[in-house]
């Protein structure tokens, strides 16, 4: 899998490859990140990658032609994906990143400031993603936020084929709670069937909670999950 991120904060993006399991990932080469400086492809003589938007308003707004250059020098094949990060794309989930996990090698376009110039949409972009329905300064997280989702699910990224299929979202069911010793912390103890080693019945206990916590917090998932 490859990532290639185009951003105008490139050391923010490198940092990422440096941590848990997603640094591993990146050793192993299981995956690689690529990360373009927007700044390196505008041909603009002060080096600029934004402008006043057309009609007034307030902020800036990044201009087509440097993600245009930038996209078109990195791609080369009709199966990379170039998506953009913005408030106004489909909203991420896990049916999303299972389905980028499949693709060879997408291409992540953070924009920043008050918006990106409509025509980077129109003439690079396949798909506009958005990690949810709140304001952030840019997409740099966003991106972050996607590889991570995807990275995991990559084959040899989590240790445990089990931990991935067992967590939150798969089969719609948020996941049940989780214990590690002490068995007993002040006042909270360790549910009594965890300590018993009654697989049955931990398996049980467990497909209860999810359900439980699932039609609490989240009637959404539950009704889906039916
Ligand atoms: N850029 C700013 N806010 C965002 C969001 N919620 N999702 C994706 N990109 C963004």
């Amino acid at each position: 899998m490859i990532f290639d991120v185009i951003t105008i904060f490139p050391d923010l993006i490198f940092e990422y490859k440096n941590y848990g399991v997603t640094k591993e990932a990146f050793i192993k080469n299981i995956a690689q990140l690529n990360i373009y400086n927007l700044r390196d492809f505008t041909k603009e003589k002060h080096k600029k990658v934004d402008d006043r938007p057309y009609g007034g308003g307030s902020g800036m707004v990044m201009m087509v032609q440097p993600f245009y250059d930038a996209v078109k020098f990195i791609k080369e094949k009709e199966k990379q994906k170039v998506i953009l990060l913005t408030p106004r794309g489909e909203k991420l989930n896990q049916d999303k990143l299972k389905y980028f996990s499949g693709l060879e090698n997408i291409i992540l376009l953070c924009g920043r400031y008050e918006g990106v110039d409509e025509r980077v949409s129109k003439s690079v972009v396949d798909i506009e993603v958005s990690i949810g329905d709140y304001i952030l300064s840019g997409g740099e997280l966003p991106a972050m936020i996607i590889m991570d989702g995807i990275l995991r699910l990559l084959p040899g990224v989590v240790h445990s084929e089990d931990s991935v299929k067992l967590e939150s979202f798969e089969d719609d069911l948020l996941e049940f709670p989780q214990y590690t010793r002490p068995p007993e912390f002040m006042e909270f103890k360790v549910p009594e069937v965890l300590i018993g080693g009654n697989h049955k019945e931990i398996k049980k206990w467990r497909e209860q909670k999810s359900f439980e916590i699932t039609k609490k917090r989240r009637p959404d998932l539950f009704d889906k999950s039916l």
